[in-house]
């Protein structure tokens, strides 16, 4: 059974998501996705968390910011695209989320502050593993039911195993969340004072998880921090659960980007399966960076091939010129093939009803608007 295509999904659904290995074209394939979705007339917002300079150039933003940027209609025109909707790009900021998150449900702005002024606030909104890829799922919830918006694209952070977004949520509910934490906050609380040892026993297995913090009044820092926390969210778990059911609407699509190497290829096609499992709609495999084989894959030039090529463009280059010709011509046939048999590989094991979309290696980085569309109309027309 095929699925449906990128197009399809682009026009339908109210939130996309792309995931993969590091370093694959998230950003990149998140960017085109919303180049490609304005472009067809969908007002688009695209969340990005580590746009390349290049890319943010790309979309004429000097920087990218953690404010909305509409991206100037004029750019579009200019690179040939057309823009019937509109694109406005907006980079995650974890600690503003959080801050947002705090502010929008403390049940005064006094206790917001309070909370926003514990010494450990600072340390959990910001580097406590795992806080960025739930702040990009807040973020999401948040987002998602925006009226300027017909699309929200949701690039995912730069984390080593594209696991680990879909784990964050547990992880972080676990480490403020947990048993031995709550069993502290109340020891703390019921006598104000339990014994030193106790405290210390615990605060050691409270810093294990937390990093390491220190100064004075920490102990009390903590068993508040964590009641307002708790207080906050009524209940962290609760929360992360409902922004984790939130991603298994059949508004929501995934788009799981890898490049072709053996690495990047396991972990998506386990990362889809782990979707599969969660009940999380996949819309495509985008396998990025594909290599071509050349035109003339078919035959292999000679030599003397090469250097008449050479003298017929009137080019005068080095000796060895028409043999470094050949040998690249024939690297490029076997990486072509090679990258051929992977994505042979993914075919074998994915499930059949997720498409799979190959997207060129380009010549060079993608640096202006042309080029992402460029690959927002491969990605349109079920790639390369
Ligand atoms: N198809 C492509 N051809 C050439 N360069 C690409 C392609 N896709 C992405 N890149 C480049 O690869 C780098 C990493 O891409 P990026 O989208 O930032 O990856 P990720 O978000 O997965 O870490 C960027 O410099 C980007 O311009
Ligand atoms: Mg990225």
């Amino acid at each position: 059974m095929a699925g449906e295509t990128l197009d399809q999904l682009v026009m339908t659904r109210r939130v996309l998501v792309a995931v993969g290995a590091g370093g694959v074209g998230k950003t990149t394939t998140a960017a085109a996705l919303g180049v490609a979705a304005a472009s067809r007339g969908k007002r688009v917002l695209c969340l990005t968390i580590d746009p390349a300079r290049r890319l943010a150039e790309a979309l004429g933003l000097e920087r990218m910011s953690s404010e909305e940027q509409t991206i100037d209609p004029s750019l579009f025109v200019a690179a040939g695209v057309t823009l019937k909707g509109s694109l406005t790009a907006m980079m995650l900021d974890t600690k503003r989320t959080f801050d947002e998150l705090v502010v929008k449900y403390s049940s005064s702005p006094a206790r917001a502050r309070k909370l926003m002024d514990n010494k450990l606030y600072q340390y959990v909104s910001t580097s406590l593993a795992g806080t960025q890829e739930y702040m990009a799922m807040e973020k999401l919830v948040a987002v998602q039911r925006d009226p300027r918006f017909d699309l929200v694209i949701l690039d995912t952070p730069p984390t080593a195993n594209a696991l680990d977004f879909l784990d964050a949520p547990a992880r972080l509910v676990e480490a403020v969340d947990s048993p031995t934490m709550r069993w502290f906050v109340q020891a703390f609380e019921s006598t104000g004072k339990v014994g030193f040892n106790l405290l210390a026993r615990s605060a050691a297995v409270v810093l294990r998880g937390l990093g390491r913090i220190t100064g004075g009044g920490f102990l009390a820092a903590m068993a508040e921090f964590i009641t307002e926390l708790n207080d906050l969210f009524g209940g962290f778990k609760e929360r992360a659960q409902m922004v984790e059911s939130s991603l298994r609407s059949p508004e929501v699509s995934f788009v799981l980007v890898t490049s072709p190497a053996p690495m990047s290829l396991e972990e998506v096609i386990f990362f889809s399966e782990r979707l599969a499992r969660a009940n999380m709609p996949r819309g495509a495999f985008v396998v990025n960076r594909f290599r071509l084989p050349p035109l003339s894959a078919d035959r292999q030039p000679t030599v003397a091939d090469a250097a008449s090529a050479i003298a017929s463009h009137g080019l005068h280059l080095e000796d060895d010129a028409p043999i470094r010709v050949v040998q690249a011509h024939a690297a490029a046939v076997r990486l072509a093939a090679r990258d051929a048999a992977l994505v042979g590989t993914l075919r074998a094991r994915a499930s059949d009803s997720v498409p799979i979309v190959r997207v060129a290696e380009l010549a060079s980085d993608v640096h202006d608007l042309k080029n992402l569309g460029e690959i927002a109309e491969t990605l349109m027309h079920g790639g390369v």
